[in-house]
């Protein structure tokens, strides 16, 4: 069982006040020595610990290096990133049935995903340890947010990514800012053994998140979020409810919270129920939460349209597990069709969001519905990429364009007809699909003649 407890002691290997620890058999490691990315004796996941963590009034400036006080260099990398918007969801919080809502949108980030504040630290890591060639498996984003600071820092980037199961503007994105791309004939998983492989040659620095200096700055959205939500609200939020792939972010999350605990910055009382979600089709963290596993099962076989997530072995679930059962969340599996809603639901907010970030949308709509998160609460949904990124599956979930002849006339008499199907029907059929036939049919067919009758009636 992983001991995440946090102690006052300070083993002689630290380094300035920084050291590395076992989760698993509680060996220290000095943090720049030497390369690894888990414990030399039992392969336990390591954490990074400081003699030293900060309260809220020793951070100063703004984005990730705003909390260096809490991160083991004064800065890093920087492109720069962080200092995401916390927006504000009037309509779905109403139409959710929550106190407050807010969504922590890390598409924001300069790569467009919140990979950029764990790379802004791990490349820094990698100067510090003098090593040229950086790698890592990848979904998408973090390929994206390796070749964008390897390049930032002059370094060599090799990103292996499963073949044919990467968004197109992720693959634009590494292949631009220079990165190698090799497409391995395999899903994330097994991608993710080849580069571990490659790293324990000592081929390349392992940049995923079981480098646990990325989750250093990873943990710096849960210092955002609780300041800001603080700042706002008068109060911190009962929940946060993320994606889950690797489960690197809830692991992040869960060591900022234990260390603002740890620094008398806020009670155990305070910490936000950590709240993941997955798709259906890539679940073995929910697995292990509903039948009660000490760690997951990896899941051989999977698949969602929401790619950034399609991972069957979160090589983050020794630390991620206790922090969703030590916070007293939950973890929830949600349909491709409830990400596409919620996808949908966010941008009708003005919120552009890519399918995996819809998914704790989806994951707070359906434990809403399901009485596990009460109206009372106050929920912060994070979404963790861009639009942009997956710019056919927004197509796919957005309105078609319109053929139309060229002249004014032509333009006049089509916008006065109803779309053929625009996401308001579609949004009522989808809805409808959850209820039984006749009643959907019905629901729909009125959809239609509603909205066909509204746009006559302004003839
Ligand atoms: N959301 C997005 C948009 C992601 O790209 C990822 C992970 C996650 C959520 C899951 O985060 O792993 O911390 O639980 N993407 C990785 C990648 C695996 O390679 O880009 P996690």
């Amino acid at each position: 069982m992983a001991d995440l407890q946090l102690t006052d002691d300070v083993p002689p290997v630290a380094d300035d006040g920084v050291w590395l620890a076992c989760i698993e058999c509680g060996e220290t490691f000095a943090p720049f020595d030497a390369i690894r990315y888990t414990c030399d004796d039992c392969d336990g996941l390591l954490e990074v610990r400081y003699d030293d963590l900060p309260t809220f009034d020793e951070f100063e400036g703004s984005g990730v290096w705003r909390y260096n006080a809490a991160l083991p260099f004064e800065e890093g990398v920087t492109l720069p990133e962080g200092d995401t918007p916390l927006h504000e969801m009037p309509r779905l919080k109403d139409d959710i049935g929550v106190d407050a809502l807010r969504v922590k949108h890390e598409g924001m980030n300069p790569t467009g995903s919140f990979k950029d504040r764990g790379m802004t630290v791990g490349v820094r890591v990698a100067q510090e340890v003098g090593v040229d060639r950086l790698a890592c498996a990848s979904t998408g984003n973090t390929s994206a947010a390796l070749a964008a600071y390897g390049a930032r820092g002059g370094m060599e980037t090799l990103v292996l990514l499963p073949a044919g199961k990467v968004a197109a503007g992720k693959i634009a994105q590494a292949s631009l800012h220079r990165a190698r791309i090799l497409e391995v004939d395999g899903n994330f998983d097994q991608c993710l053994d080849i580069v571990q492989d490659l790293a324990q040659r000592g081929e390349a620095y392992l940049l995923n998140s079981l480098n646990p200096f990325r989750l250093e700055g990873q943990k710096t959205i849960g210092l955002e979020i609780m300041e800001e939500f603080y700042a706002d609200h008068g109060e911190y939020p009962d929940r946060i409810v993320l994606p889950v792939g690797n489960a690197g972010n809830t692991a992040a999350l869960y060591k900022c919270f234990r260390e603002l605990v740890k620094a008398g910055a806020i009670t155990e009382e305070q910490v936000p129920k950590l709240t993941g979600v997955q798709a259906e089709g890539a679940a073995p963290m929910v697995e292990a939460i509903e039948n009660g596993y000490e760690d997951t099962r990896r899941w051989e076989d999977v698949e969602t349209r929401a790619t950034a997530i399609r991972i069957g072995n979160p090589v983050n679930a020794p630390k991620a597990l206790p922090g969703i059962r030590e916070t007293g969340g939950t973890a929830v599996a949600v349909s491709d069709e409830e990400i596409t809603e919620a996808q949908r639901d966010i941008a009708g907010e003005g919120v552009g969001v890519e399918p995996a970030s819809a998914a704790s949308v989806a994951g707070l709509r359906k434990l809403r519905r399901e009485g596990e998160v009460d109206s009372d609460e106050s929920v912060v949904c994070l979404t963790t990429g861009h639009l942009l990124k997956d710019p056919e599956a927004a197509a796919e979930a957005g309105n078609e364009p319109e053929p139309v002849a060229n002249s004014t006339e032509a333009v006049l008499d089509l916008i006065e007809e109803p779309s053929s199907i625009t996401g308001t029907v579609r949004r009522q059929v989808s809805k409808a699909a959850d209820a039984p036939l006749v009643p959907a049919l019905v629901a729909s067919g009125l959809g239609v003649a509603y909205l066909y009758r509204k746009l006559r009636s302004k003839k």
